[in-house]
């Protein structure tokens, strides 16, 4: 029985839905393309990868927080269908590393709404308190405390399906749909205070869980996607549903 249970609560999640009737505009950090140039999607390349790393500080004209990292109040990452038999809660987390991210490719149809881009994350971190009670790799686990999950050099695709809407007789985008595929070349999990802060275990099955990341992380996979992309969803739908579409691509 594979069961995702997928929630995602941003901390922030209160700005978007207080929608402010004046548009907003993008920060002056953010540069934009035209959609006439012959190389749109190159520009948007260098583009969005410029407007990621300057959301370092955050950009207060559009309510948004400093990314790194990145808070996030709670994740919960369902069991597997193979051997991860539990489910992972995670509050207060702290994703580091997201302004660190190259953007290799985009794409976008403009026409039907929709943009696909790839990227390469260098080193993802989250920091969060766990709690999670059942097996891996048939080996009982369960504890609580802080927790480490390291996604080194993770490819990412992003496809985002958009809907325009109106507003004061202006357009604006609202993505409906955000799939992402994640394919990290290495995962390092580190999870303190296990068996109640029996170290010897506890250390015993971080190492067995290290060893074999490829099947821990692979089995779980579809919820952090699933996860990230609720995640991404949300900081996009903060820009393109408060700026109109034609001061993010001009004409
Ligand atoms: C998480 O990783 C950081 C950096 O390596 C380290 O300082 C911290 O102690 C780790 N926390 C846990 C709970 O492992
Ligand atoms: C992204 O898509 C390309 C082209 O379909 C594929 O070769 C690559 O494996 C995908 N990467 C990820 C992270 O899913
Ligand atoms: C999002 O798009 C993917 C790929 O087309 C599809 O499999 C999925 O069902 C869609 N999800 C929603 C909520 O529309």
């Amino acid at each position: 029985m594979v069961r995702f249970g997928v929630n995602v609560f941003l901390f922030l999640a209160a700005v978007v839905a207080s929608f402010t009737t004046r548009a907003a505009k993008l920060p002056s950090s953010f540069k934009r393309c035209h959609k006439s140039d012959p190389h749109f999607d190159d520009c948007l390349v260098v583009n969005i990868e410029g407007a990621i790393r300057s959301l370092k500080n955050g950009a207060p004209e559009l309510g948004l927080d400093s990314f790194e990292p990145l808070l996030i109040s709670s994740l919960i990452i369902g069991e597997g269908s193979g051997p991860v038999n539990v489910q992972q809660n995670f509050k207060n987390v702290k994703l580091h590393g997201l302004t660190g991210s190259i953007v290799s490719k985009h794409k976008a149809r403009l026409d039907e709404n929709i943009l696909y881009a790839e990227s390469v994350t260098p080193m993802l971190r989250l920091e969060a308190d766990y709690d999670m009670k059942g097996r891996v790799l048939l080996l009982p686990i369960y504890g609580e405390g802080p927790c480490n999950v390291t996604l080194v050099n993770t490819k990412i695709n992003h496809t985002l399906y958009g809907e325009p809407f109106e507003r004061k007789g202006r357009t604006f985008l609202k993505f409906v749909n955000y799939t992402v595929t994640l394919r990290p070349d290495k995962v390092q999990f580190h999870f303190a205070n296990l068996f109640n802060g029996d170290d010897r275990l506890g250390d015993e099955i971080n190492r067995v869980m290290n060893d074999n990341w490829d099947v821990v992380f692979t089995d779980v996979r579809e919820g952090y996607e699933k996860s990230f992309g609720l995640i991404f969803k949300d900081l996009a739908n903060r820009v393109f549903t408060r700026v109109p579409l034609k001061d993010i691509f001009l004409e």
